[in-house]
Order: C-alpha cells, then structure tokens, then sequence
C-alpha cells in the first residue's frame, strides 16, 4: 500500500528455549493505513502479540526478529536504536496491554503518569501538560478529574485503569494506537464502555489503529478490515465487508461457524477441532493442514503463499477458489 502508515514485511520472529527453537512467526506481512482500524485476530499462540512486540521493539526474553521489515512513515523501525524507538514509540505510536496493572507504575500518582509521557516526549510544558492530562482524564470518562489526578493505580478499578492507559497511549496525540487485547481483563458492560470510547477516539481524531483481540464481535463491530493469524502466518485478511461475506480460508470460515454456534453470549475464538501447536520448526507446508476439512496431498508438501484473491483480499490457501465458492 503506497501511503500506508505502517508495513509490515516478511517479519520472521524466534524464541530460543533450551536446545529448542520456537517460531514464533513466520513470514507476517501487513499495512495499516492512515485512519484504518485493522483488527488482528487467532486462536491463542499464533503470533498475534509477538507480531507487533517485534515491530515496537519490546520483545521479552529470548524474542529476536530474524529477517524483515517494518516501516513506520517510511522510517524502518527494525533498524533503529532503542533511544530512537522509544521515542517513536509514546509519541508517534500508542500502545495499550491487556493488564494496565503490569503497564502502570504503582507508585506513581495516576496524572504524574499521563503527564511524564508528554514531559517525556517534549510534547507539551508542564504546565500544559497538567491542562491536557485534565482533559484527557475527562475525555476517557474518569469523573472528578483533579482529584482523580492525585490517585495512585490501585485505588482505580481494572476498568478505569483501563481508561487511564488509553489516557495515556494517545496523550501526545499518536498518529497509531496499537492495542493488544484491551478489554480482555475487563467485565463485559465495561468492556463495552471502553470500545465506546475507542470507537470515539478515533472517530475524532483520525488516527490508525490496530487492535489485537480473541472476540470476533469486537473485530466485526469495530476494524475496516480484519486479519487472520494462525502459526505465525498470516492466514487471511480483506476489508471487513469481503472478510464477512466471501472468507476464502477453511479456518476463517471454522472461526466464523464456531461464533454462529456458541453464540453471541460466548463470542471468543475456541473453534475447529484440534489445537494450534509451539512451531520448533519453520512450517514448510500448509500450517492448518491437520485441522483442514479441505485438505488434498498438495497440502501436505507445500507451504502456501498469501496471495491476491480479489480487492485488497489475501489468503493462504491452496484451494481458496474452491474454499470460497463453497461458502458462498
Ligand atoms: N517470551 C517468550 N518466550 C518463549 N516463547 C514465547 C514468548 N512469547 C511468546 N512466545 C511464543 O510465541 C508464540 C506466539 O505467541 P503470542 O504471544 O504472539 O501469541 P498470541 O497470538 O498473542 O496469543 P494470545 O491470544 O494467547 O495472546 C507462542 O508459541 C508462544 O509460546
Ligand atoms: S492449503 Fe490446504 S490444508 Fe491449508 S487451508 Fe488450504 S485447503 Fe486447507
Ligand atoms: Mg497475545
């Protein structure tokens, strides 16, 4: 995508664990566009969060990026030195966790917090960063704000420590939100409050955002366009529309049935039988070929590419064509 914001290229990531190698992923391309939501989505251990870690820098551990590229406005963030990530990283891109307990300084007054990024960043003086973190505490629905300011992390609740990690991923204004499974930890009515006012966010101010999550409702409510991981591939991904009514890859569609059947009660990822498995070596035929009602002898032997199967649609599958007329 020529004016992409973010591009992802060929990202290979490896974790080491005694004589073992994991691959952990393998090959992962994407593009998020200025003012796209992309919506990342797969069962557990697929690579999601390792796929932007290794973007952002922030591989824990053994985590080391083997080959590719990522590009941040043209700049390739793989190549930077950590001063120089991290100040893209707080400023031109915000990053919210699941586990705002892990992420927030527990002795360290809530407000201090949002303004020490700001400070931080030369985004803002003190003094307008005291005003601004005013504002985005009543901008994220935190109540009594200059009182709030003076609180310490654990005297919030998930939810609202939730809000104050938003608070600050987009204080310096980023032209990226990068948000790996926000409102996971969160009760479902707050987790709804907290998309809300994502959803707002961006509507306001235009910027990209990618949003890793295990509930399929939270990528059809909410991205322009969803991708598929599984084994640290990309399986799939198409702008939401195509993705909701021509999927053309057997675990899309599995992902797709197994919400339809549990309902919307239950709308996390749990699907197709069988289960995805700790690759200690790189996959040199079709990742999902164990688990696939479509698979034929070439599957077995051939690793599939993602390749182009109508507008703006990706799919690696050897039989995609077939995949897709049968579900449509
Ligand atoms: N620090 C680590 N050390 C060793 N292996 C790791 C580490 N972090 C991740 N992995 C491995 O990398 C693979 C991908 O993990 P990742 O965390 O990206 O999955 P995920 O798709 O985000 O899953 P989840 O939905 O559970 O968050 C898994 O096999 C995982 O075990
Ligand atoms: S390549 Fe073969 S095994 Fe893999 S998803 Fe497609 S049909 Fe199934
Ligand atoms: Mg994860």
């Amino acid at each position: 995508m020529a004016d992409a914001l973010l591009t992802v290229e060929n990202l290979h990531t490896e974790f080491t664990r005694q004589e073992d190698v994991i691959y952990a992923v393998n090959g992962v391309s994407f593009s998020v566009a200025p003012g796209e939501t992309l919506g990342i989505v797969g069962e557990s251990g697929s690579g999601k969060s390792v796929s932007v870690l290794s973007v952002l820098g922030l591989l824990r551990g053994s985590g080391k990026v083997t080959q590719g590229s990522a590009k941040f406005e043209g700049t390739e963030l793989l190549k930077l030195k950590r001063r120089q990530l991290e100040d893209i990283r707080g400023r031109d891109i915000g990053v919210i966790f699941q586990d705002p307990m892990t992420s927030l300084n527990p002795t360290m007054r809530i407000g201090d917090q949002i303004m020490e990024g700001m400070l931080t960043h030369h985004y803002a003086s003190r003094k307008a960063a005291y005003n601004r973190t005013i504002d985005l505490l009543t901008e994220v629905g935190i109540p009594e704000p200059t009182s709030r300011f003076r609180n310490y992390p654990f005297e919030f609740s998930g939810g609202m420590r939730q809000r104050v990690m938003i608070a600050m991923a987009i204080a310096c204004e980023p032209q990226l939100l990068i948000a790996d499974e926000p409102t996971t930890a969160l009760d479902v009515t707050v987790q709804m409050q907290v998309l809300a006012l994502l959803q707002k966010l961006r509507q306001k101010s235009r910027m990209s955002v990618v949003i890793i999550t295990h509930d399929f409702g939270v990528a059809t409510n909410f991205c322009d366009r969803i991708m598929v991981m599984y084994a640290g591939k990309v399986m799939e991904s198409a702008p939401l529309e195509e993705f909701l009514k021509r999927p053309a890859h057997p675990y899309t569609i599995g992902l797709k049935a197994s919400i339809i059947e549990v309902g919307q009660s239950n709308r996390v990822l749990q699907p197709i039988p069988g289960t995805t498995q700790q690759l200690t070596e790189p996959p040199r035929a079709c990742p999902f070929v164990d688990r696939c009602a479509f698979a034929q002898d070439a599957c077995h032997e051939e690793l599939p590419e993602l390749r182009s199967i109508g507008s703006d649609h990706l799919v690696a599958c050897l039989r995609a064509e077939e995949v897709m007329s049968h579900a449509g």
